[in-house]
């Protein structure tokens, strides 16, 4: 089963796993509510140094908040071991968030608007080519689904705007850690993956009429996919939980179809 999963999500596949939910404790339920963010959309918790942020929650609260992020932290990074034992000791865990909020009728720029289709490229954190590999629990204590669009693989999505894509002026990217814009040089492939994943989710034409189907997650389902490639958007739902992981490419069993190498065959030449 497990080799199963990893060519799965290397095609592309989002896998659901329906039935692994995440407990809650009673005494968190206090924090369903989307008055425990601060002014962040989301709470973050980082694993590396133990932090909590984004939230205006008391100690109390902060403290409750931080035992269920870290339990479901933990919960997903022994999840993937066992789904992936091929990435074992080169997965490196980063930040995991609850997500409290409603994401139906949410204002926000269009470039944080991730009602539109689009795939993942974080503008501070530059990846340099890892892959980023999502898992998300849906803890909606109502009931309600989450409902997400996924759209077109990779390959097409990427041919589709690859002439549209302009590579980063050369010393651009240690510029912008010099000035810690970014916390890394920001890589040409960091550089196209952000413009792609703004001319997604600028082009209505492609949000529209490019082939995608609705996915409804039911409360109580955790599901993962590599969000760098399968283009996604989040369209309702409200309370849940994700984790990120950081994958090195020579860590997959096929590097050929990560984005950095469909990327590189389609500008021709090395982006990292
Ligand atoms: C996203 O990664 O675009 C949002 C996913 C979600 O919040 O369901
Ligand atoms: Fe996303």
């Amino acid at each position: 089963m497990p080799a199963d999963s990893t060519a799965r999500l290397e095609r592309g596949d989002v896998i659901v796993l329906p039935h692994f939910r995440v407990p809650i404790e009673p005494d968190e339920r206090g924090l369903f509510s989307p008055a425990i963010l601060g002014a962040a959309k989301n709470a973050s918790f980082d694993p590396a140094s133990g932090r909590l942020t984004g939230t205006a929650l008391d100690a109390t609260g902060s403290g409750q908040l931080l035992g269920m992020m870290r339990r479901f932290s933990e919960t997903a990074a022994g999840l993937l071991d066992r789904l992936f034992p091929r990435y074992a000791g080169r997965v490196v865990r980063a930040r995991a968030s609850f997500r409290p909020a409603e994401i139906a009728g949410r204002e926000t720029s269009w470039r944080k608007d991730d009602t539109r289709l689009h795939v993942d490229s974080f503008p501070a954190t530059p990846s340099a080519g890892r892959r980023i590999l999502r898992v998300f629990s849906n803890v909606n204590p109502d009931g309600r689904p989450r409902v997400w669009r996924v759209g077109d693989g990779f390959d097409a999505v990427a041919a589709r705007f690859a002439p549209r894509l302009r590579m980063p002026l050369p010393g651009s990217g240690h510029l912008l850690a010099w000035l810690r814009i970014t916390k890394s040089p920001r890589t040409p492939y960091d550089a196209l993956m952000l413009q792609l994943h703004d001319r997604m989710k600028q082009d209505r034409e492609f949000q529209s009429t490019s082939p995608q189907v609705q996915v409804s997650f039911a409360a109580g389902t955790t599901w993962l996919c590599f969000t760098d490639e399968v283009s996604h958007a989040a369209m309702s739902g409200q309370y849940q939980l994700e984790q990120t992981f950081l994958l090195p490419v020579d860590a997959m069993e096929r590097p050929e179809r990560s984005p950095l190498r469909i990327l590189e065959r389609l500008k021709g030449r090395r982006l990292t």
